[in-house]
């Protein structure tokens, strides 16, 4: 059975150093692996573990990759990012979160990916012994990274009761002096929990109380949202010195692959990240950051499509996944995962899912992988066909009366 929750890795070569034995994993990577061993020896598994839009990359994205590279974009980019890209990029992200202090091309760093941008703030922010306070279940890179750089990740656990929203005492309680980053991730991997304008507020209040911390924002499911309006923390403007957004486009533009993320920050915290980027990945293919350029600038509907086809996919699930015996789901606001809970079948979320993916061929992730706080879940990516939806229902439908712990 593949147990992978926030696990660390074992040095198994008497070379490695201490610091990489901190590092737990995505476990998403991991269950992929094995569910794709599976299919390599002829089984028929469906994929919901791992958190990728099932579309192709809108043709307009596509062709202005293919494009720079005949133009010859292969060489160096400077490490933040092409001026060009950066200056599309703040205005993008002005305009889409309807501010009225703009962004400028000095807050952004383009990354590959928001992950390494969100391992590059961390690195740059925490010393050892710092708090980093986060909402847990989390994307697990953040706990990893605090926990590589020595620093304390202290998560503060959502409840279905508050349907998967931050309880703002609670979080009050975790916040000391020594807290050095909060981290928000709205909409939410994995529960797809979206804070309101009010969480944010609250969370602004609090910001104020403790001048010492940073808010990270993790925006990447920004344009996943199934409410009225994406609400960012970026509109308190008075906080604007101590904001970080992190956005990028393998959610919203079906550009996973592609790897392209980026920050806006405040220009010395852009100029840390920068100077992370000299240090690690350099910067950024030309070529890719030219097709990000397309995929702001050019035609919108592609997004907002494949928007409104995962909102119907998601009203097939959980209505689907509240039908199953002992399963109960909220609908999610936001982001493309479903959290059912299962804790009447089992407290041992990440061996029943095990057991659906060996079993009835359902590759998909407890919720303790994404820490404690999500135990007796199990998260599903639905970036998939409603068929293939409903196929995998009537699979946990046959298999989930016959697991027995
Ligand atoms: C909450 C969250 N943040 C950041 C990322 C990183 O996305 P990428 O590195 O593909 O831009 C992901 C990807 O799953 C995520 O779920």
């Amino acid at each position: 059975m593949i147990r992978v929750a926030m696990a660390t890795i074992t040095p198994e070569h008497d070379h490695l150093g201490s610091a990489v034995s901190r590092l737990g994993s995505e476990a998403a990577f991991t269950v992929f692996g094995r569910a794709r061993a599976l299919q390599a020896i002829g089984r028929d598994i469906i994929h919901f573990e791992i958190g990728e839009p099932d579309f192709d990359t809108p043709p307009h994205i596509k062709a202005a990759g293919k494009a720079a590279i005949d133009a010859n974009f292969t060489h160096y980019a400077p490490n933040p990012g092409l001026m060009e890209f950066r200056e599309l990029i703040a205005d993008y992200a002005t305009r889409f979160r309807g501010l009225r202090v703009p962004f400028f091309a000095e807050n952004v760093v383009v990354a590959p990916g928001a992950k390494p941008i969100i391992w590059n703030l961390l690195t740059a922010l925490l010393d050892p012994g710092d708090e980093m306070v986060y909402a847990e279940p989390a994307y697990p890179t953040y706990a990893a990274a605090a926990e590589y750089l020595r620093a304390v990740p202290v998560p503060v656990p959502l409840r279905e009761s508050r349907k998967f929203s931050i309880d703002l005492d609670e979080l009050t309680a975790k916040v000391t002096p020594r807290t050095k980053v909060l981290i928000i991730n709205s909409p939410s991997n994995p529960t797809g929990g979206v804070l309101t304008r009010d969480d944010l507020a609250a969370i602004a209040d609090l910001a104020e109380k403790f001048p010492r911390f940073v808010v990270i924002t993790d925006e990447i499911y920004s344009r996943n949202i199934y409410g009225e309006r994406f609400e960012s923390f970026a509109q308190f403007e008075h906080l604007r010195d101590r904001t970080i957004v992190v956005d990028g486009f393998s959610k919203a533009y079906a550009m996973t692959g592609w790897r392209l993320g980026y920050c806006l920050a405040p220009p010395a915290i852009a100029r840390a990240a920068t100077l992370l980027a000299n240090n690690t990945y350099a910067c950024v293919s030309t070529f890719i950051q030219k097709a990000g350029m397309a995929a702001l600038s050019g035609p919108d509907e592609p997004v907002v499509e494949m928007n409104e086809i995962f909102r119907k996919r998601r009203d097939v699930l959980v209505a689907g996944l509240n039908e199953l015996p002992n399963v109960s789901c909220l609908v999610p606001d936001g982001a493309f995962y479903a959290f059912p809970n299962i804790s009447k079948i089992t407290r041992d979320d990440q061996r029943l899912g095990s057991y659906l993916l060996e079993e009835a061929g359902v590759g998909l992730l407890g919720g303790s992988c994404f820490g404690a706080a999500g135990a007796g879940y199990l998260r599903i990516s639905y970036a998939s066909t409603i068929e293939t939806l409903e196929e995998a229902l009537r699979r946990m439908r046959v298999a989930l009366p016959k697991y027995s712990d």
